[in-house]
């Protein structure tokens, strides 16, 4: 018998073969089906690289109309899915609203024509068009309001932000806003992405699929750290603070939000990117002291932390972005799946290519043999 290595968390154990994105951790490079991310930031939408990643070309320019036409015109939900929302505890974390949110979705299409391209089209259609929509509409039902519907002449994040806040938003910052869905749209095989690959070899519908993903990436160590990046800096709250904050988590050996990755080793190409997003926002809409402290930090980790590989990742500058927009910070993971939803369309679709169900094995280090006890003598 092959007696096999146990890795805890998998790592670095290959769990399938991809062609959907790369990331090369020492040089700080991450290619969606080989196409530099800096590149599609400055030229492609989400939804154009949504089809990249999920069809594995970029679109010509009818395939891509055709598929902003048919986005355009799915997103708006049931209103038996919208009734049911209205159910759910405004205390609620919105993340959990969008995981019930998008099973739910299975249950009026509960046809799995799987091996039928009409069927996985409309499926990534109904998917990346209606996420927005049910995370929008419990943002709203949750302060009491109705929520809002989609508006057909608005561009896909334009329509989200307006959705979420009942105005049209800033062109600026409707781009921005796209630019960081294409940022966070896929990275190789994380806990989200590797849960809905798991589901998917299961050969259920893709509903199950994105709702496994959603409930994976919701916790603090995968989707919710730019949630505590802000935290962080509203507890520093000036910029004189910076130094000895960051003193005092070395000291206690804390880890400081926003910083390191278990795959880069130089500062994370996405967060580069965020930065100069950043930059653009308080240019035009306000400069405010997050930023500088922002600025301060990076400066006294790599001082501090360089040696050991740590630099910013996606999350120290994309929870700022948001915050810039007005966006509530516990959306801010929602967010995150709307862009990852394309990710994990893509590697469902990969899956179903050359599917094997996903079975791995233990190291079993319980008892043997151990008789059953009568309950009156425990
Ligand atoms: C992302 C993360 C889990 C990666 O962890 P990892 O690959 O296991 O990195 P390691 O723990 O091996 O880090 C190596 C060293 O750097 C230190 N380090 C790593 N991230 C650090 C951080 N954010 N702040 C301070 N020190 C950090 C570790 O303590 C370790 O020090 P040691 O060698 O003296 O023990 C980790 O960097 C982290 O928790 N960051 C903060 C949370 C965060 O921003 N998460 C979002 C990730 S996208």
């Amino acid at each position: 018998m092959m007696v096999c290595e146990y890795k805890p968390g998998l790592e670095g154990i290959p769990a399938a073969q991809s062609s959907i994105s790369y990331v090369d951790g020492q040089k700080g490079i991450l290619e969606y089906r080989g196409i530099r991310i800096e590149e599609l930031a400055e030229k492609s939408t989400f939804l154009e690289t949504a089809y990249l990643l999920i069809w594995g070309e970029l679109p010509s320019k009818e395939e891509l109309e055709a598929f902003e036409h048919e986005v355009r015109y799915h997103r708006r939900i049931k209103y038996r899915i919208r009734d049911m929302m209205k159910c759910f505890p405004e205390s609620g974390h919105p993340m959990d609203a969008l995981q019930a949110s998008a099973a739910a979705l299975g249950l009026f299409y509960s046809l799995r024509d799987l091996h039928n391209p009409a069927y996985i089209r409309d499926s990534v259609v109904r998917l990346i068009a209606t996420i927005p929509t049910m995370v929008a509409a419990f943002q709203l039902m949750r302060k009491g309001n109705d929520p809002v519907r989609p508006r057909d002449d608005l561009d896909y994040s334009a329509n989200f932000l307006y959705m979420l806040n009942e105005q049209e938003p800033d062109p600026l910052a409707a781009r921005i806003f796209d630019i960081c869905l294409i940022l966070h749209v896929e990275h190789t095989m994380n806990a989200s992405t590797f849960s809905a690959r798991v589901t998917a070899s299961t050969l259920t519908d893709p509903y199950a699929v994105v709702a496994s993903a959603v409930g994976t990436l919701g916790g603090p160590l995968h989707g919710g750290a730019n949630e505590e990046v802000i935290q962080m800096l509203e507890n520093i709250g000036s910029v004189e603070n910076v130094r000895p904050y960051i003193q005092d988590c070395l000291e206690r050996k804390a880890k400081i939000m926003g910083f390191g990755h278990r795959v880069y080793k130089v500062k994370d190409p996405r967060a580069t990117i965020l930065q100069k997003l950043a930059e653009q926002l308080f240019e035009k809409f306000g400069h405010d002291k997050f930023y500088d402290i922002a600025q301060e930090m990076e400066r006294v980790v790599e001082e501090k932390l360089a040696s050991k590989g740590i630099y910013p990742n996606v999350d120290f500058y994309s929870g700022l972005v948001y915050r810039k927009m007005g966006i509530p910070t516990d959306l801010f993971t929602p967010i995150f799946a709307i862009a990852r939803v394309a990710g994990w369309l893509a590697h469902w679709k990969e899956q179903l290519a050359e599917n094997r169900i996903f079975r791995p094995t233990q190291i079993y280090n319980g008892r043997h043999e151990i008789p059953y006890t009568p309950i009156e003598q425990r």
